[in-house]
């Protein structure tokens, strides 16, 4: 069953390198996204003209008495994200976003994943405690059904401890940790950024009793939404400056788009700026940022201001300690926020816009609902949600130091992370389970830094209290240009290896990504 032929970084790095440095272009160290936006070829859809569509929730083939066993295809389809265009996708199951996973907590969930597509894949679950061979590690290749043979593909290179499969795999969560806005994604080495971008990304919801009893809005006032951006070829498909839009051998993007790769087209939930028609009453909205990279100063813009802003019950890693009210935030690759909006006081026939501030023209707009009659509410946003234990900094046994920054890969333009780019064989660090470890991160430019296995506490920023919106569990830190943050971290449970890296997926794909080994 094992295949231990992966894609090698070496080559490729050197074209992107070269078109990168060619090109000339520089590197906009102080805005708060890096990147670079693509035109569509298509005209842009009118915004707030098409309906939210929510994903579907996943039901379980069987259950026994501890596990729910589910089953997703991974295929190529077509969608229908373009008003008179059909785009061609990676899905899981048929659709972008694929379908939702909901895990009782304490339920163990068995996702048996069949691979269809023309590429290898890997199923990572963002922000699940999972045990490393779940995890997703990037070189523990699922590859395509009915495929003999990978080991003559272009540049590959040995990883002795690959696990690899052919056709199907099953994934195996212990959904142990408390309620939580999860979610899965792509992220095969060196190709994550092309295979997101396609839609293979979907949400995984944890759901657990401590939740249920707050009585927080739930079923169609519960509204998960994945914010991407995407631009669009002439004949509707999806444009991405690929260096090798087969997306086998080499890995990357061309020129500019080395930053970070935008587009002009933002889409939630797969529909480009949807409409909304709600009740009057309080929603909770499950925002996810699966862009590849940019970065969304979210506010809500209602007439009279009747909608009030954002109250956040929740972070990347489940329910705040208390809610806080946020009349903006920002939000960036692979964090997500869970919020409530009150409509009750909204007159019927109010719009209420969601804008992003860091965007400009149409990219400067996300999503708008449109309220309809007051409606009965038996949801609550009691002020204080769950415990939370909290990290000492006193605890900590060791500090250990991570440096994101722009950087040679093997001669050219790449990302690294102490100066080093990926490589499967290299190991960063090697906490012990149990023990608390700061970690320091730093930054040249933007980078929203990931971390597999467990979610830590954020400590300080440039030496300085963390933002409103840096607390509870989190296990992604949006990091400004030259930003230093702390973070408390204690992994638990699960040894072996897994990793942390940029989630800008254009970073990530270009080397900016490392292994640690959690050890006994
Ligand atoms: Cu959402 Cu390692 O990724
Ligand atoms: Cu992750
Ligand atoms: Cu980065």
């Amino acid at each position: 069953m094992s295949r231990r032929d992966v894609f090698r970084l070496a080559g490729a790095l050197g074209v992107v390198g070269a078109a990168g440095v060619a090109a000339g272009f520089r590197f906009a160290g102080d805005s708060a996204t890096v990147g670079a936006q693509l035109t569509s070829e298509v005209a842009l859809p009118e915004p707030f003209t098409r309906s939210l569509v929510v994903p579907a929730v996943l039901a379980p083939e069987r259950r026994d008495a501890d596990t729910d066993y589910y089953r997703i295809t991974q295929r190529r389809a077509m969608a229908q994200i373009l008003p008179g265009y059909a785009t061609p996708i990676l899905s899981y199951n048929g659709t972008f976003p694929g379908p939702t996973l909901v895990s009782a907590r304490g339920r163990r969930t068995v996702v048996t994943h069949r691979n269809e597509l023309p590429v290898p894949t890997v199923v990572h679950l963002h922000g699940g405690h999972v045990p490393h061979d779940s995890d997703g590690y990037p070189t523990d290749l699922l590859y395509p059904a009915g495929s003999d043979s990978m080991a003559d593909m272009a540049g590959m290179q040995r990883d002795s401890l690959a696990r690899t499969m052919t056709g199907e795999r099953d994934y195996e969560y212990p959904a142990r940790q408390p309620a939580a806005t999860l979610w899965y994604h792509d992220h095969r080495m060196d190709f994550t950024g092309a295979s997101v971008w396609h839609g293979l990304a979907g949400f995984h919801l944890i759901v657990d009793e401590a939740e249920n009893r707050l009585r927080l809005p739930s079923g169609e006032r519960d509204l998960p939404l994945m914010i991407t951006d995407r631009a669009f070829r002439a004949d509707g498909s999806l444009m991405y400056p690929a260096l090798d839009p087969a997306m086998m051998e080499k890995p990357g993007v061309t020129g500019k788009y080395v930053q970070g790769v935008l587009g002009d087209v933002v889409l939630v939930n797969g529909v480009p700026w949807p409409v909304h028609r709600i009740a009057g009453a309080r929603y909770r909205l499950r925002l996810l940022n699966a862009s590849n990279a940019r970065v969304y100063r979210l506010r809500i813009d209602s007439p009279g201001g009747r909608a009030g802003g954002f109250v956040q019950i929740g972070s990347d890693g489940g329910l705040l300690e208390r809610a806080q009210h946020l009349s903006a935030l920002d939000i960036a690759p692979g964090e997500r926020f869970d919020v409530v909006v009150d409509f009750s006081g909204c007159a019927p026939g109010d719009q209420v816009t969601v804008h992003n501030d860091l965007g400009s023209g149409k990219t400067a707009q996300v999503m708008r609902f449109v309220v309809g009659e007051r409606a009965d509410d038996p949801s609550m946003v009691p002020d204080a949600l769950v415990p939370i234990d909290r990290l000492d900094r006193a605890a900590a046994v060791r500090t250990r130091l991570f440096d994101f920054r722009r950087g040679d890969v093997g001669g050219m333009v790449g990302w690294t992370i102490n100066g080093r780019a990926y490589a499967v064989d290299e190991v960063i660090a090697e906490p012990k389970l149990g023990e608390v470890e700061i970690w320091r991160f730093s930054t040249d430019l933007n980078h929203p830094i990931h971390v597999h296995l467990n979610q830590f506490q954020v400590l300080s920023r440039n030496g300085n209290l963390p933002h409103a919106t840096d607390v509870g569990w989190k296990d992604t830190l949006n990091l400004a240009a030259t930003e230093v943050a702390e973070v408390a971290i204690r992994f638990t449970d699960y040894a072996g290896r897994f990793v942390l890296h940029c989630h800008n997926l254009e970073h990530e794909d270009m080397a900016m990504m490392a292994t640690f080994t959690t050890v006994q």
